[in-house]
């Protein structure tokens, strides 16, 4: 029970707006015994009050609606801060709201967030912020808008799939997000049979596609998409099936460390190449869906920092690598062997970040099916000890 609830210490019971006055009046100060509260308790009481009042008007008290907005402002994200925006839609809590939904897109309050700012008519925020520049807080702002935009995803979100000037990953995120509903999916099968789709989305729009709920669709897609083959010749299943399936991890972390293989790359408790991120803790990280992903879609979400960056010499030697130094005299790249190579300013010619990642897009190739889920098995038990 909170200690601030009205009906401990005043009786609310009338629910009258008098009550409500009364409370405006109280000092802050018969409260000094909690500690440094971020939510001001008298804030708390005014908001549980007007909770309570079945049709107060908030607009009609600014000394009320001051304390909401307050109390909006440092509470966000609990179950009364949705309570408040869902009854009185304060106009003034958008931009907010927008904020708070995009840091915790994959989380529940993200969604419901985001829900609410379409009820608000302030869907917009979110569209704004699909061209922020942000790569991170345009995939948030697509997935959301994929959650709820309803019949609006379509408009919001197609626009986004054909946009050569978006970054991959927002793209990905586009044919995800318009995927949750069959309308949706329609509408990339269409830009599929229409030859529209761009080849860097084909792996995410099968992926997607071939394991739709609808048979029509399904069947449609398998005429035009193929998921990759593998190592056995199975064509891969969609990530939605693979997820289902269990490995045996100790297969995979042997076939992990085959020979051009993961440990190649890739550092594991001390051991290996450090071309691509330590992936010591990584099943503390990613969930089986995304590590999926990383391993069989690799430039749809490239890793911050892991960026590959190709340069060229004046006497025409291309090295593609990631950026380990970069000054004004020299360039330092670290190759797929996980080389470091310097290079003087002077000899290189051009120099560029790429679309791409560093790690293969078809490693699948060398993977029988079942290796591949042995090793997702396996990568899913690198995990952060646990806490004393
Ligand atoms: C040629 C080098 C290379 C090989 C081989 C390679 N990777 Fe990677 N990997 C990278 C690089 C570089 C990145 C970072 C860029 C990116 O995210 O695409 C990465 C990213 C990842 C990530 C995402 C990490 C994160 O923090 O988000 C996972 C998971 C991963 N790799 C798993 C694997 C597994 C499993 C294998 C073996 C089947 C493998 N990789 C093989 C280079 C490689």
């Amino acid at each position: 029970m909170n200690r601030f609830s009205p009906t401990a210490k005043t009786p609310m019971s009338t629910k009258t707006l008098a009550t409500l006055a009364i409370i405006l009046s109280v000092r802050p100060l018969i409260f000094a015994d909690e500690p440094a509260p971020q939510v001001n308790p008298k804030d708390k009481l005014v908001v549980e009050t007007v909770l309570r009042l079945k049709s107060f008007d908030l607009e009609s008290s600014t000394r009320a609606k001051e304390a909401v907005l307050r109390y909006l402002k440092a509470d966000p994200g609990s179950d009364q801060y949705f309570t408040l925006i869902e009854r009185f839609k304060p106009q003034e809590i958008t931009e907010d709201l927008a904020r708070f939904s995009l840091q915790h897109s994959t989380e529940t309050s993200g969604v419901r967030g985001a829900e609410l700012l379409f009820l608000m008519n302030a869907g917009s925020t979110l569209e704004a912020a699909i061209k922020s520049g942000d790569e991170k807080t345009s995939v948030a702002a697509v997935t959301l808008i994929g959650h709820v935009a309803a019949e609006r995803t379509e408009a919001i979100l197609l626009p986004v799939v054909a946009s050569t000037k978006s970054p991959l990953a927002v793209r990905t995120a586009a044919v995800s997000a318009l995927s949750r509903s069959v309308n949706g999916q329609k509408s990339v099968l269409t830009l599929v049979v229409s030859g529209k789709l761009a080849d860097d989305l084909k792996f995410a729009a099968a992926n997607v596609l071939l394991s739709s709920s609808d048979p029509a669709i399904k069947a449609e897609a398998a005429k035009h998409l193929q998921l990759p083959a593998t190592a056995d010749a199975q064509p891969l299943p969609p990530i939605a099936e693979l997820i289902q399936r269990r490995g045996d991890p100790v297969a995979g972390a042997i076939a992990f460390r085959k020979t051009n293989m993961c440990i190649n790359c890739h550092k594991v408790k001390g051991e290996g190449k450090e071309v691509g991120p330590d992936l010591s803790e990584i099943g503390s990280k990613l969930s089986r869906e995304a590590v999926y992903v990383s391993i069989l879609d690799p430039s749809a979400a490239i890793s911050h920092n892991y960026e590959s960056y190709a340069l060229v010499t004046d006497n025409g030697l291309v090295v593609v690598g990631l950026l380990v130094s970069e000054t004004d005299d020299a360039i330092t790249l670290r190759t797929q062997e996980g080389l470091d190579k310097k290079f003087s300013r002077q000899n290189v010619e051009e120099f560029e970040k790429q679309k791409i990642s560093m790690m293969p897009q078809d490693l699948q190739k060398q993977l029988t099916v079942t290796e591949l889920i042995d090793i997702v098995e396996y990568v899913m038990t690198l995990r952060k000890p646990p806490e004393e």
